[in-house]
C-alpha cells in the first residue's frame, strides 16, 4: 500500500513481503498469498497512512490492482479499495499490473512521456509494447513460452540457488564468467517474440552433467545469453517502431543490473534514450499503482464504480491489426 502525491512524490510504499514463506515452496503458492492479504490488509493501510503523515480525509482518490492475477489476492485488494472509495466519496481506479509496471518510470523520471518502445520483463511476462499516448498500447511481440523471471527462478531452482532466482542469480553471476558455458539464445529471426524454454533445458542439461561447471559460471552464462536476447530484440523494436523517442524498461527482471548495463550501451549506440525504475520500483510495490491512478484520472481516463470486477488474465494490449494484401 503507497500513499503518492501529484503521481511522482512517494509519501509512503509499504510491501509486507510474503517471499519468506512462498520461499519454502519454491514460488507463490495462492492459498496462502490470500489468506495472508486478508491478514496484512488493514494493517498495511494504517501504516501507509501513518508513514505519509496524512489521514483518511487527505486522500483524492483510491487506486488498485484488479487485473490480471491472483484472484484471491486480488479480491482482498480491490474490495477494501472499494470501501474506501465509497466510505470517502472518492474516485475508484482499476489498474491493470502491467501498465502500472510501465508507469513506475514515470514516478521517477519526469522526462518519461509517450510515444515509447517499452519492453516489461516480470515473474509472469515478456513483453514488448508500442506506447503511444497514456492507455494507447500496441503489442509488438511477447515470450511464447516462459517469461524471463520465470527462467530466472526456475533455472536458479536448477542451479540450487534461493527463491526469488533473479536475484540470486545476479549474486552467483557476479564471480562467474559469462562465457564459460555456452547456452543458447532463441533468436526466433524475424519476429520480435521471445522464447526461454529452451534455455532452461539446456541449463537443466549442463546442471546435470557428470562434471558440472561451477554455479557461478552457469549464472553467469545464463544471465548474459536472457540479457543478449532481451537488449537485441528491444532495440530492434525501437528501430522497427519508427525510431520512438526513448526505450522504458520495466517489471522485476529491470532490476537486474547487467541487463541495465548491456541495455544502456545498446541504446546509447542507437541513440535511443533509455529510462529504467530503480531497483525497488521495478519489482511488486503499490508506488506504481497509485502513480498509475494519478496519471489515469489526469489523462481523463474516467474512474470506476463499485461494479469493478477482478480479472485474471487479461493482456495489456494486442498486436496491431495487418491488413491482407491478398484481401481475403
Ligand atoms: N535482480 C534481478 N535479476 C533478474 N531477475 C530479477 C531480479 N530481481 C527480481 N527478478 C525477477 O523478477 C520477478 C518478479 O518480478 P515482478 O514482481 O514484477 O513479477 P510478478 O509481479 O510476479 O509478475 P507479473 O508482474 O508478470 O505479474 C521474479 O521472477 C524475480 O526472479
Ligand atoms: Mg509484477
Amino acid at each position: 500500500m503507497a500513499v503518492v502525491a501529484d503521481g511522482r512524490r512517494i509519501l509512503s510504499s509499504i510491501v509486507a513481503s510474503q517471499m519468506a514463506e512462498h520461499a519454502r515452496y519454491g514460488g507463490v503458492v495462492p492459498e496462502i498469498a490470500s489468506r495472508r492479504h486478508v491478514e496484512q490488509i488493514n494493517l498495511v493501510l494504517q501504516t501507509a497512512l501513518r508513514d505519509a503523515g496524512v489521514g483518511f480525509r487527505d486522500m483524492d482518490a483510491v487506486a488498485v490492482t484488479n487485473r490480471p492475477g491472483l484472484l484471491g489476492a486480488l479480491l482482498v485488494g480491490v474490495s477494501a479499495a472499494k470501501a474506501l472509495a465509497m466510505a470517502l466519496s472518492l474516485p475508484l481506479v482499476g489498474v491493470h499490473h502491467i501498465e502500472a509496471h510501465l508507469y513506475a518510470n514515470f514516478i521517477t523520471h519526469a522526462d518519461a512521456a509517450f510515444p515509447a518502445v517499452a519492453l516489461v520483463v516480470s515473474g509472469g511476462h515478456t513483453d514488448l509494447f508500442h506506447l503511444k499516448n497514456h492507455g494507447d498500447y500496441v503489442l509488438l511481440g511477447r515470450t511464447r513460452d516462459d517469461a524471463a523471471g520465470e527462467a530466472f527462478d526456475k533455472c536458479a531452482r536448477l542451479m540450487g540457488l534461493d527463491y526469488p532466482g533473479g536475484p540470486a542469480i545476479e549474486a552467483a553471476a557476479k564471480s562467474g564468467n559469462p562465457s564459460a558455458v555456452p547456452l543458447p539464445r532463441a533468436w526466433l529471426d524475424g519476429t520480435p517474440d521471445f522464447s526461454f524454454s529452451g534455455l532452461k533445458t539446456a541449463v537443466r542439461r549442463v546442471v546435470q552433467s557428470a562434471d558440472p561447471p561451477p554455479v557461478a559460471d552457469i549464472a553467469a552464462s545464463f544471465q548474459e545469453a536472457v540479457v543478449d536476447v532481451l537488449v537485441t530484440k528491444t532495440v530492434a523494436a525501437a528501430r522497427q517502431a519508427g525510431a520512438p523517442p526513448r526505450v522504458l524498461l520495466a517489471g522485476g527482471v529491470a532490476a537486474n543490473a547487467r541487463l541495465r548495463e548491456k541495455m544502456q550501451a545498446a541504446c546509447d549506440e542507437a541513440g535511443l534514450p533509455l529510462l529504467y525504475p530503480p531497483p525497488a520500483l521495478c519489482t511488486d510495490n503499490a508506488a506504481m499503482i497509485a502513480a498509475t491512478g494519478y496519471f489515469h484520472l489526469q489523462a481523463g481516463r474516467g474512474s470506476d464504480d463499485l461494479s469493478l470486477d477482478i480479472i485474471a488474465s487479461e493482456p495489456l494490449a494486442v498486436r496491431a491489426h495487418v491488413p491482407n494484401p491478398g484481401g481475403s
